[in-house]
This record gives structure tokens, sequence and C-alpha cells, in this order.
């Protein structure tokens, strides 16, 4: 009876277009253009890309629908769901996995992000402008191990992020997706047409199509299934939250495409925005986490309207970045709200706040003034590194390893159908679907994570 209630009472995405708005902006964040291309230049390109885009399609997109389903069947929270597909199980601790991953995930995310901000107003006052790549490179060092500027930033961000989610689902976060996905796959085109027509772009093009297999190797294949994982938000629950928003007669089979194909073509057009840019210059694409926030700048102040592009850039991570902390935020809410039975307004202040206070953590794990910063943690890494480290190595693979079991093994195949094909669906690649979840799937998450912990 109590639970009839709490299902009609539940905030649900309004339309279609505002499900995929909201899921693709979960996908496509800071992962999409900050990380996948700088790890593609890390790894040399094209080749990496290739076994990322296998990843995707074996492993990510069908976890992606699992998520979904799971959710929607349900209609609960990530730690609700298991509660109530599994109960009287220890399943439920999954979902509890991903409210810890929530946490760990969003206080970096939120530094990282912070970053952001402070960029758009260095392009905008022109900070780059006539300076040397040296220059550049102190500037970034400088702003990264400040003290005080990086935790503002991060409490700035953070803010946002709680301010658009306690709006709820409709009038918050489906509100915000649906105009800033728009923005971000505008501003992306204008960019992309940008550095495709600079002389000299064609050796980044090939850079990025044309595969060189000799750099391939265990650790790129698993940096790739890593970053599938992260970059399509999955095994920390998200997914599952904003599946139980949406309503039974939508083709979960077609949202699960449509939202990866969205995320994987945004980070192939932020490599056609950032590589024929920086091979046109003559700079190197191998600078790792730098790449946006070093080698980029660099290229903009000599690139003919450098000052504008650059501002773009920027603003398009700080949108991407938003659509996708707030997804992270939602987990965290939704698990307060309904589990605790808190208001939303409680559970943004308390989920907020107590990330927020991590957030400034890892800002001042950077700070090279604060004491903070000589504590080394996981792998001698600062508390930042080591949020990054836990997230890609231990909850994100060991999160999505469960929720592949349990949706293969424990729902088994009868009530996956029941689900995908409610109100007249069908769902064609079921035995693919199947297969994946239940052997493909697991097999390889298993051995990408014995192998990041370094047990084979
Ligand atoms: N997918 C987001 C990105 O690419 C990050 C994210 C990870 C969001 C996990 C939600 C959950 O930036």
């Amino acid at each position: 009876m109590i639970d009839n209630n709490n299902l009609q009472q539940r905030d649900n995405f309004g339309s279609r277009l505002g499900i995929i708005a909201a899921a693709a902006g979960s996908a496509i964040g800071l992962g999409n253009i900050w990380k996948f291309p700088y790890i593609t230049g890390v790894y040399g390109g094209a080749a990496f890309i290739l076994v990322y885009l296998i990843c995707i399609a074996l492993i990510g997109f069908p976890l992606m629908l699992s998520e979904f389903l799971v959710g929607r069947k349900a209609q609960k929270n990530a730690v609700g769901a298991f509660k109530r597909l599994a109960p009287g199980t220890p399943w439920f601790m999954t979902g509890w996995m991903g409210v810890v991953a929530a946490f760990v995930i969003l206080s970096f995310y939120s530094v990282v992000a912070g970053w952001c901000l402070e960029y758009i107003v260095k392009a905008v006052t022109g900070v780059f402008t006539g300076s040397t790549p040296e220059q550049i490179n102190a500037i970034y060092e400088g702003f990264t191990t400040a003290a005080v500027k990086p935790i503002v930033w991060t409490i700035i961000f953070m803010g946002i992020t709680c301010w658009i989610v306690m709006a709820g689902i409709k009038d918050g976060i489906e509100k915000y997706a649906k105009f800033l996905m728009p923005l971000l796959l505008v501003i992306i085109i204008i960019l992309d047409i940008r550095a495709v027509t600079l002389p000299g772009a064609g050796s980044g093009l090939a850079f990025l199509f044309k595969p060189d297999w000799s750099k391939i190797n265990g650790e790129a294949v698993l940096a790739a299934l890593g970053h599938a994982f992260f970059s399509l938000s999955l095994g920390m629950g998200t997914m599952i939250t904003y599946g139980s928003y949406i309503g039974k007669k939508e083709n979960l089979g077609e949202t699960a495409i449509q939202v990866t194909i969205a995320d994987t073509l945004i980070a192939l057009l932020a490599g056609i925005a950032i590589f024929p840019a920086v091979f046109a210059f003559g700079i190197e694409p191998g600078a790792g986490p730098r790449l946006v926030f070093v080698t980029l700048p660099n290229v903009f102040q000599q690139m003919p309207g450098g000052y504008f592009f650059g501002i773009l850039f920027f603003v398009l991570l700080t949108v991407a970045a938003l659509t996708s902390s707030i997804s992270i935020l939602e987990v965290v809410v939704a698990y307060f709200s309904e589990e605790l039975k808190w208001s939303r307004k409680k559970a943004t202040f308390a989920a907020g706040g107590a990330i927020t206070v991590m957030g400034i953590l890892c800002a001042l794990s950077y700070a090279s003034s604060s004491a903070f910063s000589k504590v080394k943690l996981i792998q001698g890494t600062v508390f930042m590194d080591s949020m990054m480290w836990l997230s890609d190595n231990l909850l994100l693979p060991i999160g999505g390893l469960l929720v592949c079991v349990f949706v293969g093994w424990v729902l088994g195949r009868k009530k996956v159908e029941e689900e995908v094909n409610s109100e007249g669906n069908h769902l064609g690649y079921m035995p693919f679907f199947m297969v994946a979840v239940k052997f493909i799937a697991p097999i390889a998450i298993a051995i990408v994570f014995l192998k990041g912990v370094g047990i084979i």
C-alpha cells in the first residue's frame, strides 16, 4: 500500500527528448572532452579508439541497458532497486557501493569542473594571449596547486549542481539538460569546423583515424575498458536511478542505443576538435591530463580567432561537466530521500554538503602549501588521485560486474523480457544482450579488475 503511494508520487521525466537529453547529458562529460582525448593521445590514437569502440559495443552498451531496466523495473533508487527486486538478499549492497562511488567520483569531478570555470575566466580576460608555452604551463601549475582559488571554484560548481538537483527531475535535471545539451552540440560542431579547416589539420585526422597497432598493449586495453565505464556513467547506479524515472511505454532498448551512440559520437567530435589543431601547430599530442588545460590554450593562442574559440571550448567543458555532475549527485539524493525518507531539499543539502567537503579535500591535496598534499594514500598518490584510482579500478568495475551478473543470472531472461518488452515494445537484440550480460561482460570486467588491482 505504502509502496503504491510512493509509485504515484515519484517524479518522472516528462518527454522522450528529456530522457535522452538527461541520460546523454550524464554520459557526456569531462570523460568525453577532457579524458578521452588525452588518453587517446597517450595511447597513440586510432588503434586505441578502435579498442575503445569494441569495449563500448560489447560491454558498455549491454550494461547501460541492464542498469536502465533494473531501475525502471524497480521504480527505485540504486539501493532500493535491489531491495525490491531481490528482497532479503545482500544484493542491495551493490547499490550502496554505487552511492559510495558517487561520493568518490563527484569529489574529484567537481574540482576539475572548477578548473574549467576558472579557465573560462582566464580565456575571457585574455591571460593566454601572447604567452609562451612555458608561461602557459606555469599558469596551470600555479593555479592547480594554489590553496584558495580551486576550492572556491569547487564550492561554486557544487552550488550550481545542488541548485539544479534540488528542483527535481522534470523541473530541474530534465529542464537544464534539454537546454544545455543542444548548446553543447552547437559549440562542439563550431570547434570541429574551425579545427578541420586549419592548414595542416590532416595529420591530426590521420592520428585519430589511421590505426597503428604497435601502440596497443595490455595497459591500453585496460584503459579503454575502464574509460568505457566512466564515460557511459556505468557501474555506480546513475543509469539505474535515471532508468527509474523512465515511463513504462518507452523503448529501453532504443534509448540505450541512442545514449551510447551520442556519448561515443561526442567523444570522437571532441577528438576532432582537438587533434587537428594540436598537430597543425606541431605540438605533441601526449600531454596527459594537461592536454586541454595547457596544450589547448597554447594552440588557441596561435590560432586565428583563438580568443573566441578558447572561450567557447571552456564553456563546452563546463556545460558537459554540469549535466554529468547533476546525475552523480542524483544517485545520492534519490537514495537519501527514498530510503531515509528525507525531503529532497534536506537530501540535497546533506549529500551536496558532504561531497563538497570531499571536493575541498581533493583540491587541498593538490595545494603545494598544504600539509595534506604530503599525505600519500593509494599507490603513493595524494587524496585526489587516490579517489580517481578507486573509482576507475575498484568501484566502477565491481559495480558493473555485479549489475551484469544480477541481470543475466538473477533476474534472468524471462524477467528481462517482461521489462524491456513492456507495452508492445520489442527488443530485437535479445540473444546478443543475454550472451553479453551473462558471459562476455562479466568475464571481461573480471579480467580488467584483477589486472587493475595487480592480482594478474
Ligand atoms: N560519464 C561522465 C563523463 O564522461 C562521468 C560520470 C561517471 C557520470 C559516472 C556519472 C557517473 O564525464
